[in-house]
């Protein structure tokens, strides 16, 4: 059972955070203007000319602003202007922190905001804003919503996810948005990890093939287009395989491993020219990702030669000392690793005081404020900030649109997995379908976290097709849908459809050290369909292989549609034949938790589907 995550948790991490707000600025630049001619201004030169002209104008403070990204509620309205007193290099939104009203037109006009405050500095340095677009603008309420990255693991089809980051990024461009925190190219070799979904898949070759969503969001080159945005890889390095699956934990492995499992995505995302790399909470053989120079400065900026921004996580430097909060010496540190600019969220003014005095007495070298920046001002440059600082209202309508959610249900039908088929499938569309399950009907449930909110929620989150909506519009003829949640009143129809699974989770709250068996209400509305005798598909919405062994021989069929997003009705598409399963899996399906990790290539591997799995239709 998921432990339901304490949402009042969320705010009060915010509050927390903001209780250490800025107390006091620092200092400021020359109140001199850069003059309008000065050749950084003029989009004619080189981008590096541009940079090091910009750079020779910029005082040390200035240099610095750019190092922080802070969170967008850290600048309240009476704060924005601190964006230019302190020339912050970037804002965020995390998880479910939008404007209100939460549409595509308001969090265009914050954006806008948020610009001219910073355009009000001295050299007239854009921000930049960033967001978790993990599958879709998924903080926007009427975006479209696509399947969580383990579902487009199975499609196994890099021009799909090319299709969906280009999608993706003109509806984040829509809302002015310029950087997505995706995606996200974790291995994850235990499915206890509460961020399975948001990994393509165990073998390091899906994230590999599937790093055109890169391409996708960025086009082929970084501002090459309007709807062009910074893409993410993340988490660097080896997050998806901690020992046991414990979010934020230690992955324990000699190096040959790490390089093997989970350095090819980064390599790959690294030749497509990713925007941003951000760093993993979590640790290699005890020693923390953000405090790591060798992976970070050695490997992923010399030897892999990567040129764009090192982003922490959240927060994620306070931890590099073991104290809450960060100090002197974690700055210090993770500055020193390699990181180029700081997820702080809230506590700007501390992190850039202790940064200066870093700098001052030497702790921190220069050269390495200078890469940093050097990273920063490149990427807004060559995404064309300078030029054209504020949102691109053109692309605003296509947020949650018909074209786009065309193409997040055709994602859907190839996600889905065909475990288990006696022949009931695919449907006819005149049969008397009985539909049960507490997923059956619920956009949020299919959607899971990072949807509107943080963790997700069951509900009407957000416009799409339910599951149900789908097998009703599906139907026709002499055919009839009954829907009964509980299950009760199966008896008589020709099939029973019930649609169940995990609820909304993300991160840590997801880490399951349990059987991975069904929630028992789920197992009392499958009971009581059983009982009925009439024939069973079941459709599991999931993150992750749910553990369904002794129940699978009663079923007449199994479908995995992990977490497929607003389109339900990609679902029906495969029920009822209009479109055959394709989805292989990405994962290895157990008989039982006890064989947890289990991954393809394992000694002795014994799963109850194998990974590559997949049926489909005669
Ligand atoms: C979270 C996640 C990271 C996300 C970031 C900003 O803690 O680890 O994936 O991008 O914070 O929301």
């Amino acid at each position: 059972m998921i432990r339901p995550f304490p949402r009042s948790a969320v705010p009060r991490r915010l509050r927390l955070l903001l209780l250490l707000a800025p107390l006091h600025a620092c200092e400021r630049g020359p109140a001199v203007p850069a003059p309008a001619a000065a050749p950084y201004l003029d989009p004619s030169r080189p981008v590096d000319a541009r940079v090091a002209d910009l750079m020779s104008r910029m005082t040390l403070d200035e240099k610095l602003g750019q190092m922080a990204m802070v969170e967008r509620t850290a600048l309240p309205g009476d704060r924005a202007a601190d964006l230019a007193a302190h020339g912050l290099g970037a804002v965020m939104s995390g998880g479910g922190s939008a404007p209100e009203p939460n549409t595509a037109a308001a969090w265009a006009e914050m954006y806008d905001d948020f610009q001219r405050a910073a355009l009000g500095g001295r050299l007239r340095v854009p921000v930049l804003y960033a967001v978790d677009a993990i599958h879709g603008h998924n903080n926007v309420r009427g975006a479209t919503i696509f399947p969580h990255n383990v579902g487009l693991g199975a499609t196994r089809d890099p021009e799909l996810l090319r299709r969906i980051g280009e999608a993706t990024a003109a509806e984040i461009a829509g809302t002015g948005v310029d950087w997505t925190f995706a995606p996200c190219l974790c291995v994850a070799r235990n499915e206890r990890w509460g961020r399975s979904y948001e990994s393509f898949g165990e073998d390091p070759e899906i994230a590999v093939s599937l790093a055109t969503a890169v391409t996708g969001l960025q086009g082929a080159r970084i501002g090459g287009s309007a709807s062009s945005v910074l893409a993410t890889a993340k988490h660097f390095l080896g997050d998806g395989g901690t020992t046991g699956g414990v979010d934020q934990g230690d992955t324990r492995l000699g190096e040959a491993e790490l390089r093997r499992i989970h350095l090819p995505p980064f390599a790959e995302a690294v030749k497509r020219d990713v925007g941003a790399v951000m760093v993993s909470y979590s640790s290699w053989n005890g020693v923390p990702m953000h405090g790591h120079r060798y992976l970070v400065t050695d490997v992923l900026k010399g030897e892999l030669g990567f040129r764009g921004i090192v982003l922490s996580d959240w927060g994620g430097i306070d931890r590099l000392d073991g104290a809450p909060h960060f100090s002197a010496a974690d700055v210090r540190d993770a500055v020193n690793a390699g990181i180029d600019m700081v997820m702080v969220p809230v506590a700007y003014a501390d992190f850039l005081e202790k940064l200066r005095a870093g700098v001052d007495s030497g702790a921190v070298p220069q050269e390495r404020i200078d890469d940093a920046v050097r990273r920063i001002l490149t990427r807004k440059f060559q995404l064309g900030l300078f030029e054209r600082p504020f949102a691109d209202r053109s692309l605003t309508a296509t947020v949650g649109s018909a074209e786009h959610r065309a193409l997040a249900r055709e994602a859907v039908r190839r996600s889905l997995v065909l475990l288990r088929n006696d022949g009931v499938l695919p449907l006819r569309r005149t049969a008397r379908v009985f539909v049960a399950g507490r997923h059956a009907d619920d956009v949020g449930l299919q959607s899971g976290g990072w949807t509107l909110t943080w963790q997700g929620a069951a509900g009407d989150v957000t416009p799409g097709t339910t599951i149900l909506a789908g097998i009703r519009a599906a139907v026709e003829g002499g055919g009839s849908v009954t829907h009964a949640p509980d299950g009760r009143g199966a008896a008589g129809h020709d099939v029973a459809v019930v649609v169940v699974g995990e609820g909304p989770y993300a991160e840590y709250a997801g880490d399951r050290t349990d059987e991975l068996g069904l929630d028992p209400p789920d197992a009392v509305v499958l009971d009581r369909v059983r009982a009925s005798g009439v024939p069973t598909v079941v459709v599991l919405v999931s993150g992750r292989p749910v553990v369904v062994t002794d129940r699978l021989p009663a079923w007449s069929a199994l479908v995995a549609a992990w977490f497929p997003g607003t389109e339900g009705a990609g679902v029906a598409d495969v029920l009822f034949g209009d479109h055959p399963p394709r989805g292989k899996l990405p994962v290895s399906w157990p008989r039982s938790a006890a064989q947890l990790p289990l991954n393809v290539g394992d000694p002795g591997y014994d799963p109850l589907f194998p990974y590559g799995f997949g049926l489909t239709y005669p």
